[in-house]
């Protein structure tokens, strides 16, 4: 991946200088039920500026829903959430600007179908960033080199293969000048030969200094790329360690047993 570059550091885009003391991302007590289903359960959690946290845990354990309450995709019944210092707005423009702040890739890959890579890509940052179209193509074809997908800006999401598709997904995320950037599972529903190009731009992002919460079972990229992990089961946290530690040397029985069978599968 090379040519010109597209700055992504943390904190740049936005107008507000990031306090290095306090945590970029913060959950404090944070506790959800869908119904009578309580599915998380008093959340603490706070990621630091740079840092890359990889989260597991094994199914409905609560890790797409703790992610999806930090850009506000979900409400929470009781806590606080801090993006940056600041609780997260229930609703309206300071949401929306909170949100810009956050990018988000899923496990499928959300791309607007009726819409050319270019125009997925430029649409946001001209509509909530204001920026020209000649700067939003300009920025947008330097983020699809950096991913290595700039060839295929003309073409529709469909005639892209599952991994392009990923990869354009996180170019579209970067475009917003995100302070952090969230990832639900972003390799699972590709296929295995497809996996490690998404892998690639991701770590490449973490060593560039990209604040990160990964949901990901990807053990390669957690080892290569996580500063920590976090083991989630039944809406709670259980476990938070460096990854060499908690991959080796799991502490609780729920831990060892989720591991045991994600590392024989
Ligand atoms: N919109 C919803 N309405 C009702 N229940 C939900 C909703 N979304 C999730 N749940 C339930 O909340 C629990 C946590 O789900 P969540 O998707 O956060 O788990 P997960 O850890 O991401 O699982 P997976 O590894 O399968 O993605 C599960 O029991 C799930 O069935
Ligand atoms: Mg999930």
């Amino acid at each position: 991946m090379s040519g010109p570059r597209t700055p992504i550091g943390p904190g740049e885009g936005g107008t507000r200088q990031t306090d290095g003391n306090r945590p970029l991302v913060e959950l404090s007590h944070v506790e959800k039920h869908y119904g009578s289903l309580h599915v998380l359960k008093d959340i603490n959690l706070h990621v630091d500026t740079g840092e890359v946290l990889v989260v597991v845990g094994p199914s409905g354990s609560g890790k797409s829903t703790m992610c999806r309450t930090i850009n506000r995709l979900e409400s929470i019944d009781s806590g606080v959430i801090r993006i940056d210092g600041e609780p997260l707005p229930q609703e309206g423009k300071e949401l929306a600007r909170l949100r810009a702040e956050v990018g988000m890739v899923f496990q499928s890959f959300n791309l607007f179908a009726n819409k050319t890579i270019l125009e997925n890509m430029t649409l946001a940052p001209m509509k909530v960033r204001h920026m020209s179209r000649k700067d939003a193509d300009d920025m947008a074809m330097d983020l699809l080199a950096r991913v290595g997908v700039e060839s295929q800006a003309s073409k529709m999401p469909s005639q892209l293969s599952g991994g392009q598709q990923q990869r354009v997904a996180i170019a579209r995320a970067l475009a917003m000048q995100p302070k952090i950037m969230l990832f639900d599972e972003p390799t699972s529903a590709l296929d295995p030969e497809m996996v490690n190009e998404v892998l690639d731009v991701m770590i490449e992002l973490a060593n560039e200094g990209m604040t990160m919460i990964c949901v990901t079972h990807e053990m390669g990229f957690a080892r290569k790329a996580a500063d920590r992990v976090v083991f989630m089961a039944d809406g709670r946290i259980l476990e938070e360690g460096r990854p060499d530690d908690f991959f080796e040397h799991p502490k609780t029985k729920r831990a060892q047993d989720f591991l045991s069978k994600i590392l024989t599968r």
